[in-house]
């Protein structure tokens, strides 16, 4: 369907030009005072530059040949101003249509991209912990919403599954089991069965990285054993894979938790192989040159505001580092992939590595021209104190830790409640949790750092995912007890009949909006306070009226058909922020 200001702005198009003026001016959107008008046009004041009159005599002109307007009122107020406000009878006929249609929804992109998303980034053999929560959130939202506005997109979790910590838990094995083959000569065949569980796993890496911190020599065995494997060592290519094996099926089962799911398990070891046709290329073209043994790009560019370090691409003992591997990592995706652009959700104190890889790989020609290379950093999560958060002992927080913690706080709050059986009363705190979690990291704007307030979040009231849940959960239960004719009826909305009602139908009229600018801004929170929005409208409007009490059939019917629209775009809207709602809470 038509945006409702598009077809505002069509209609106001036609005054423009009746009044003799450029149709172009007339661009309609939501009012910035919604206390004076529901939409505005600011193009008499554009206009006023051009043809050199008054921006209230232009206003003044157009309003006064609006008069067949069917979509709108509107009034021209100084300086030049045009306020104006939907028809009542044109919202009704608007949401009615919506109602018999597909519902709210959003356009589709023209030009449909290829787009690769590179979030999650756990590391395989290390817990993961708070900091991969809001790359995993933000990502699998942001994937979400470019999809369903109609682009083929990829999600990758680019595990970093090659550096020294596989090399400690190497050593650490090492130094506790000995005898096992994957440290023996000439060994043909391995156990099929990993010599660790995941909780072994989970202990043996802080042991391991405890222990390097203090001892320099298990420090040099650790890099040691982390550099024979990447030379191929076979028994810890062997190990390798069950640490991979194991690790991996722990973080499978962590991001189903969290309703997280990638088309692509590929990781830093993939991209390996790529390596030393990356380095020759840059040798060929003259890019790279040696600086104290060290193989480096200079990256800096004289437009430059920040001085930005060469990236250096081989350390003097000819060790790749971490931008090594994201130079390669492109030019795989090219190569496989060929994207028309590569997202990074990636912490934003990341950003300078991202700037050094993103400008090797255009100056080498790695990345095609056209393809968009973009850095969609995030800021950091914070406890109540504001600083980095942590256990209440002060360690990392495991991310598991923080999920049970959240859903037995929901669980407490739910059992309260008579309405949920008890056998759904588990998988509905897991379905609250989420939200709280979910919502309370995606409200924020993903570049800033945010508190991550338990009681805040969990709260069923207030800017949070629980009280989205629960104004669906609402809705549900109206519409369960409505009739079978009442249920049945053709769709058709009436003129609002109070203010109330009238803000609830506007509010739905945004939907699209709302899904377009959180898709082209990289803006999961503008959905958020939508929703947020359109729901605390529903609540207004529903502790105003007497729903199913209502005695006229068609008005009741009305209440009900709106009462859908708003379910539908709420539950597409929680979908594409990445959580569910339950049938009740
Ligand atoms: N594994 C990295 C970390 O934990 C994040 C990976 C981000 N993606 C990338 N292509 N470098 O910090």
């Amino acid at each position: 369907m038509k945006d409702l200001t598009l077809i505002m702005a069509e209609e106001l198009s036609a005054a423009f030009e009746k009044a003799g003026y450029d149709p172009a001016y007339a661009l309609v959107r939501t009012s910035d005072r919604p206390d004076l008008c529901e939409f505005q046009c600011n193009g008499a004041m554009s206009a006023a530059k051009q043809y050199h009159k008054a921006p209230i005599a232009i206003a003044g002109e157009v309003a006064a040949n609006c008069g067949e307007a069917a979509s709108f009122f509107v009034e021209a107020v100084a300086p030049g101003f045009l306020n104006m406000n939907v028809k009542p009878a044109f919202l009704a006929s608007y949401l009615s249509e919506m109602a018999a249609s597909q519902g709210p929804d959003y356009p589709r992109v023209t030009e449909p991209k290829k787009i690769i998303i590179d979030y999650g980034g756990p590391n395989v053999a290390k817990p993961i912990h708070v900091g991969h929560l809001r790359s995993a959130v933000i990502g699998e939202s942001l994937k979400r919403i470019a999809k369903a506005v109609g682009n083929e997109v990829l999600g990758d979790i680019h595990l970093g599954d090659w550096g020294l910590q596989i090399g400690l838990v190497i050593t650490e094995l090492r130094h506790r089991s000995p005898d096992l083959p994957y440290f023996r000569e000439g060994v043909q065949e391995y156990p099929a069965e990993a010599p660790f569980t995941v909780i072994e796993l989970g202990e043996i890496y802080p042991t391991a990285s405890a222990k390097a911190k203090e001892d320099e020599a298990y420090r040099e065995e650790a890099l040691a054993a982390t550099h024979d494997l990447q030379a191929g060592r076979e028994g810890y290519r062997a190990l390798w894979q069950k640490i991979m094996e194991v690790s991996v099926a722990d973080l499978k089962k962590n991001y189903e938790r969290l309703d997280v799911h990638f088309d692509l398990w590929k990781g830093e070891s993939d991209a390996q192989k790529y390596i030393p046709a990356v380095i020759e290329l840059l040798k060929e073209q003259g890019l790279a040159r040696l600086d104290e043994g060290a193989l480096i790009v200079d990256v800096a560019l004289p437009t430059d505001k920040k001085e930005l370090p060469p990236c250096i691409i081989l350390k003097s003992d000819g060790a790749s580092l971490y931008s090594t591997t994201d130079i390669a990592t492109i030019k795989e995706r090219m190569e496989l992939f060929d994207p028309d652009e590569i997202l990074y959700v990636v912490d934003k104190r990341q950003g300078m590595h991202f700037e050094q890889v993103f400008r090797v790989g255009r100056k080498a020609g790695i990345v095609k021209p056209e393809t968009e290379l973009n850095f969609a950093g995030f800021g950091t999560m914070n406890g109540p104190n504001g600083k980095p958060f942590k256990t209440k002992e002060g360690g990392v927080m495991r991310l598991e830790s923080l999920l049970n913690e959240i859903e037995e706080e929901m669980a407490k709050k739910i059992r309260d409640n008579k309405n949920v059986r008890d056998e759904d009363a588990e998988k509905t705190a897991g379905q609250v949790a989420l939200s709280a979690v979910k919502y309370g990291d995606l409200s924020n704007q993903p570049s800033k750092d945010y508190i991550f307030d338990t009681e805040k979040f969990t709260s069923f009231e207030g800017n949070t995912g629980p009280y989205i849940l629960y104004t669906i959960v609402r809705i549900k239960s109206i519409l369960e007890k409505m009739t079978k004719e009442d249920g049945e009826a053709a769709p058709k909305v009436l003129e609002p009949a109070s203010g109330e009602e009238k803000e609830l139908m506007l509010a739905l009229t945004q939907f699209s909006q709302a899904v377009m600018s959180s898709y082209e801004e990289l803006a999961p929170h503008k959905l958020c306070a939508y929703i947020f929005a359109l729901s605390n409208s529903l609540n207004r409007f529903y502790h105003g009226t007497r729903i199913l009490g209502e005695e006229d059939a068609a008005r009741r019917r009305s209440y009900l058909t709106l009462l859908k629209l708003v379910k539908t775009a709420l539950e597409k809207s929680i979908d594409l922020l990445g959580f569910s709602a339950p049938e009740h809470m």
